[in-house]
């Protein structure tokens, strides 16, 4: 058994000081305790009890090159004598928007912020603004960050959340006001027949609709062939703008994101996460008359940390990892991704445990079901989520660490060889829970 003392004593020691002793409530949910890591490198982490973890939870997606990826790191030393924050402009801030709107699809304009959450605001009062709505449209087991207009129905109990044709918005936290689920409507994923209906009780109030590309947050699932497309039909047959967030999929699902690899282009979306590779990056792009809100109508939209410096040149180091050879990195990517993905799909059936690997190769779930595979939340959450915690804490023994789902997510660091020592280990966790 490996020990997890010095974590459980930080911890302990932590939650005096730390509100319940973490930064972030997703980062309750680890067991024992939240733990506590002393550095990263490549695919794998170090704990204070010296525990080496080969991670698949990446900071929950942002660290597409590995942890400390040595060209990105560089890049942000070289910057450090430069000052940090200038609440001025910068060069670096010019290089970087102009490589973002050359390279991806439907990017006019972009402006930067510093977390996805805020970002997915920006893109509401946007929307909000160009078309003169109210409403937003989103999807049930969808996550847009955790602010109050936003952290409706990600990960709603069912009980509480109507029926499937027609859910009911559900606040996710005490503390929001109601009146923001009078604002807000939310659909079932993936069926366009539900998303017209929604049209339709909604006339002419629909100013945005916003989903994640491919379905992560609610269990990583694709878009049925033609659902985007049909989306985004839907939202100009009605007047509103479709909104991408990929803040999950940018630079993760493709060099082009979820976009790129399916090939509909939205009118704005959210990227974060991997674009800085790990550094506080987040930004809003797309069509050039709906930013020009901006200038035109005096949008507001503000941010100390905006185009910090740091975030910028890591930003830029990334690219030119990512970018060459024209994503020649992605290739890989998506290899060992599928190589993993029927390596585990290969398990379950040795052992005999009905499951579904599912996802994308970069970021994909066991679902422990015996039913068929599933296309939106509700499917989903039926599956069995004990046993994924189950075979979470059976890998985390191993030395594999996943999150709680047993949700994966992969770098350009997990190589050919860490990927054998991941099948080899993820055999014996489910030996362990079959
Ligand atoms: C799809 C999606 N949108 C928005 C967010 C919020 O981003 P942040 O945590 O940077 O505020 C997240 C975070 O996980 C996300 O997965």
């Amino acid at each position: 058994m490996r020990s997890y003392a010095k974590s459980i004593e930080l911890y302990e020691r932590t939650r005096k000081s730390l509100a319940g002793g973490v930064s972030s409530n997703v980062r309750y949910a680890a067991t024992p305790v939240p733990l506590f890591f002393e550095r990263g490198e490549g695919a794998r982490l170090y704990d204070v009890d010296g525990n080496v973890h080969i991670d698949y939870v990446l900071g929950n997606g942002p660290a597409i090159l590995g942890h400390a990826p040595k060209p990105v790191i560089d890049a942000v030393a070289a910057t450090l004598s430069l000052g940090q924050v200038y609440a001025a402009q910068h060069p670096r801030e010019t290089v970087l928007a102009e490589r973002l709107c050359r390279l991806l699809p439907g990017i006019e304009v972009v402006r930067f912020a510093s977390s996805g959450t805020e970002a997915v605001l920006m893109a509401f009062r946007l929307a909000r603004a160009f078309t003169g709505r109210t409403k937003i449209l989103k999807f049930e087991g969808h996550y847009h960050g955790w602010s109050d207009q936003a952290y409706i129905s990600a990960r709603p109990p069912l009980n509480e959340a109507g029926p499937a044709n027609a859910p009911v918005p559900v606040a996710g936290s005490p503390g929001m006001p109601p009146s923001v689920l009078d604002d807000t409507v939310v659909a079932g994923w993936n069926d366009l027949d539900l998303l017209a209906q929604a049209f339709e009780r909604h006339k002419g109030e629909i100013a945005g609709v916003i989903m994640e590309p491919v379905m992560v947050n609610g269990g990583p699932t694709e878009p049925r062939p033609g659902y985007l497309e049909g989306a985004r039909d839907l939202c100009r047959a009605n007047g509103a703008l479709f909104i991408c967030d990929e803040v999950i999929t940018g630079f993760r699902a493709g060099l082009r994101g979820a976009q790129g690899r399916y090939g509909v282009t939205a009118d704005l979306t959210i990227y974060a996460k991997a674009v800085a590779a790990g550094f506080p990056l987040a930004m809003v792009g797309g069509r050039r008359d709906v930013m020009d809100t901006l200038l035109d109508k005096g949008v507001m939209h503000g941010g100390t940390y905006n185009g910090n410096v740091q975030s910028m040149a890591a930003a830029l180091a990334a690219l030119d990892v990512l970018e060459a050879d024209d994503g020649a990195v992605y290739r890989d990517l998506e290899a060992r991704g599928t190589r993993l993905m029927q390596g585990l799909d290969a398990i379950c059936r040795k052992h005999k445990v009905p499951a579904r690997v599912q996802g994308l190769p970069a970021i994909f779930q066991v679902f422990f079901t015996d039913g068929p595979a599933p296309s939106n939340y509700r499917d989903a959450v039926a599956c069995d989520r004990d046993r994924a915690l189950a075979f979470h804490c059976a890998l985390q023994e191993e030395g594999i660490r996943t999150n709680q789902q047993a949700k994966w997510f992969l770098s350009t660091a997990h190589d050919d060889a860490i990927v054998d020592e991941t099948l080899a280990a993820a055999d014996r966790a489910m030996a362990a829970i079959a």
